[in-house]
């Protein structure tokens, strides 16, 4: 665990500090959750305190049975039926707020929408109209590959709402990405778009999308949103415009009352293999575990106006932007493009547009915004912001201060909230009306919640002490299994500590019972909060003909929080080159996509080996993390370390 030196110098500094922040009393006063015994209610009794959060859902068959818990399968809600586009649309506009804003949609290029329930109900039901005419039906997966545009969020509901399981691919992913996933999902339609937006720039989604159909033999039609306008390939037969098919549909469709456990979507994440694993999400149970935390942790009322700046393809984007935040009718913002367009204060522009009262985010980009300057802020008004948040890695105290002062002004509570793609719903994160804030710590496990720090041996570390973060309890919004492969799934998170969920995360909880999360302990990196699999990007580097072998590392990284490092053996001892190097990032984009390019590649001639084979990928993250090289002594060849050291002043980083 490297991330564990640097965050613990970042800890002990902070301990001197010994910094808290209270709620503040105005804020603590208004607070959906003011009182602390909520945490007893929900340990004492789990099924109670979750059925009641349930209750606040409209259901077609009430459930009578709460949890079943079969370790590890879950079951929650089993005997009810619902349909979760029903909750997220129709509720609210048959309780008049048909027309409050579902979205304020804020495009790159500076054009915007405002969208309202009615309007999003409306084209929900078109859409799934759209996709009966081709073909889908209940338990078919489709396929989305899209910009930030209001018909992403559309196309979601609209699977939702004739029970057909969807997989969203974040729209920076690589064709061969995409196919790799439509394989797997074994998706019947592909809904996507002519491109989108990105830096002022056309990211060629409609083409991405025809080569990943090429690579694959599900796919009967693709329907195609239209954004950029821009003249894109065509297969007739099987591409369709949604303004054509979409537009010509009736404004109602009947919803689908599906089972509780039905999957709602299947979302690819990272692991420890080249092969992304498909997480499975159900409806009910995950429907109530996001909108119950969205509600209490983010403090949500009737009139906050919530922007949460993910993407929509991650996990974070699927519970809060999507299904928490419409659960509990709030009006969300969504953005298509970057922070920096057209200049370094975009957000904080729409912070001001649209009164933006809660703001979660990454630290990824406060380290970024802290980068640019608080001139960028300082040129907007923002004081409607009361509540921000982040996710995605861990937020080091100086930018967690940061954030609290120069963008909150020092009136808003900071949550920073730990959770994964796999448990679909935030786990561990301040109540922000009843928890003392320690900057860079999630602090305390949310109501009901399991969480604890183990050893090697599974045995549970005495305060102060840090480990592997395990839970030991079920919640609604858990995984499912991995799609098609239950043995990846006992394997990867309940084979390591019997009956307890392995999060892949160090851990470390001080005195007091706070939290601090250390980063991953496994193989996945976090480059910029964006989940990726070091073996991922091996193998991709690997099948690049120059290429003998490779390992790669997460490096240490100021901004965002770990980089890409790939240490680079080429075939027949050639020692690469610039134009090598850049070659071999573009291959690695073309494999994934840009988010996995390289930033640092290092040709060296040998890789540390084991005498049994293995790569030491310790002693690479020690070496490209400037670090001293631990226990050399099981080195097959003791010299070559010297020689990647040597060399690793010359290690190429990208412009
Ligand atoms: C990391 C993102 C520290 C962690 C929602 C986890 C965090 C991985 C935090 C999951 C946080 C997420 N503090 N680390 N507040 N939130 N992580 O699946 O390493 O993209 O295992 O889900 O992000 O990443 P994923």
């Amino acid at each position: 665990m490297t991330s564990e030196t640097s965050r613990g110098t970042a800890l002990e500094a902070l301990y001197e500090e010994r910094r808290t922040f209270p709620p503040p009393p105005e804020f603590a006063k208004t607070a959906n959750v003011r009182d602390r015994q909520v945490y007893d209610r929900a340990a004492q009794d789990l099924e109670g305190f979750w059925a009641e959060q349930a209750g606040t859902l409209e259901w077609v068959k009430p459930f009578t049975k709460v949890l079943s818990w079969n370790a590890p399968y879950a079951k929650w809600f089993e005997d009810g039926t619902l349909n979760v586009s029903v909750n997220c649309l129709d509720r609210h506009v048959r309780a008049g707020r048909g027309n409050k804003v579902a979205y304020y949609w804020e495009g790159e290029p500076g054009d915007s929408r405002a969208i309202t329930f009615r309007e999003l109900l409306e084209e929900t039901a078109r859409c799934a109209n759209a996709l009966k005419e081709l073909g889908v039906r209940k338990g078919d997966r489709v396929a989305i590959y899209m910009p930030m545009i209001p018909e992403l969020p559309t196309a979601m509901l609209a699977c939702a709402r004739i029970g057909a399981p969807f997989t969203v691919v974040f729209g920076g992913f690589s064709a061969e990405a995409l196919a790799g996933r439509i394989r797997d999902s074994e998706a019947k339609v592909l809904i996507t778009a002519d491109g989108g937006y990105r830096k002022g720039n056309i990211v060629p989604l409609k083409k991405n999308a025809d080569d990943a159909v090429a690579q694959s033999s599900s796919v009967e039609k693709v329907l195609v949103a239209r954004r950029t306008g821009h003249e894109v390939p065509w297969t007739a037969g099987r591409d369709v415009w949604w303004p054509e098919l979409v537009g010509k549909q009736k404004a109602e469709c009947v919803p689908e009352a599906v089972d509780a456990e039905h999957m709602l979507y299947l979302l690819y994440t990272s692991g420890t293999t080249a092969k992304p694993k498909g997480i499975v999400h159900t409806s009910a149970g995950y429907l109530v575990g996001t909108a119950a935390t969205h509600k209490m942790i983010f403090d949500i009322k009737e009139d906050d106006v919530y922007w949460c700046a993910a993407d929509i393809g991650w996990v974070t984007g699927h519970s809060y932007i999507v299904f928490g935040p419409l659960a509990n009718g709030t009006t969300g913002v969504m953005y298509e493009g970057t922070p920096d367009f057209p200049d370094k204060d975009r957000w904080w522009q729409i912070v001001e547009k649209y009164k933006v009262s809660v703001l979660y985010c990454a630290p990824t980009a406060i380290r970024t915004f802290m980068k640019w300057g608080p001139e960028h802020p300082a040129k907007h008004d923002m004081r409607s912001l009361r509540l921000l948040g982040s996710v995605g890695e861990p937020i080091n105290p100086e930018a967690w201060l940061w954030y609290h002062e120069t963008i909150g002004g020092g009136r808003c509570p900071v949550v920073d909230t730990w959770w994964m793609t796999e448990t679909g719903m935030i786990l561990i994160t301040p109540l922000p009306g009843i928890t003392t804030l320690k900057p860079g710590s999630a602090t305390f496990p949310f109501p009901g919640v399991g969480a604890d720090v183990v050893d090697e041996d599974g045995r549970s570390v005495p305060l102060g002490g840090a480990g592997y973060l395990v839970l030991t309890r079920p919640w609604p919004a858990m995984l499912r299994g991995i799609y098609k492969d239950d043995k990846r799934y006992r394997d990867t998170y309940w084979s390591r500590f019997e009956g307890r969920f392995f999060a892949g995360d160090g851990a470390k909880r001080d005195e007091g019972g706070y939290f601090w999360l250390m980063g991953r302990v496994d193989d996945v990196m976090k480059v910029s909060g964006h989940r990726i699999s070091t073996t991922e990007v091996e193998s991709s580097l690997v099948s690049h003909p120059a290429v003998a072998e490779a390992a790669v590392i997460g490096r240490e990284d100021p901004i965002t929080g770990q980089a890409i490092f790939a240490f680079v053996t080429l075939r027949g001892g050639s020692d690469g080159g610039d134009g090598l190097s850049s070659e071999l990032r573009e291959h690695v984009v073309g494999k994934i996509g840009s988010i996995a390019r390289p930033k640092t590649i290092m040709f060296t001639p040998e890789l540390p080996k084991t005498r049994s084979g293995k790569i030491m990928r310790r002693l690479l993250r020690d070496i490209a993390n400037g670090q001293p090289l631990g226990d050399t002594t099981t080195l097959a060849d003791a010299t070559v370390v010297e020689t990647i050291r040597a060399a690793s002043a010359q290690g190429r980083d990208d412009a």
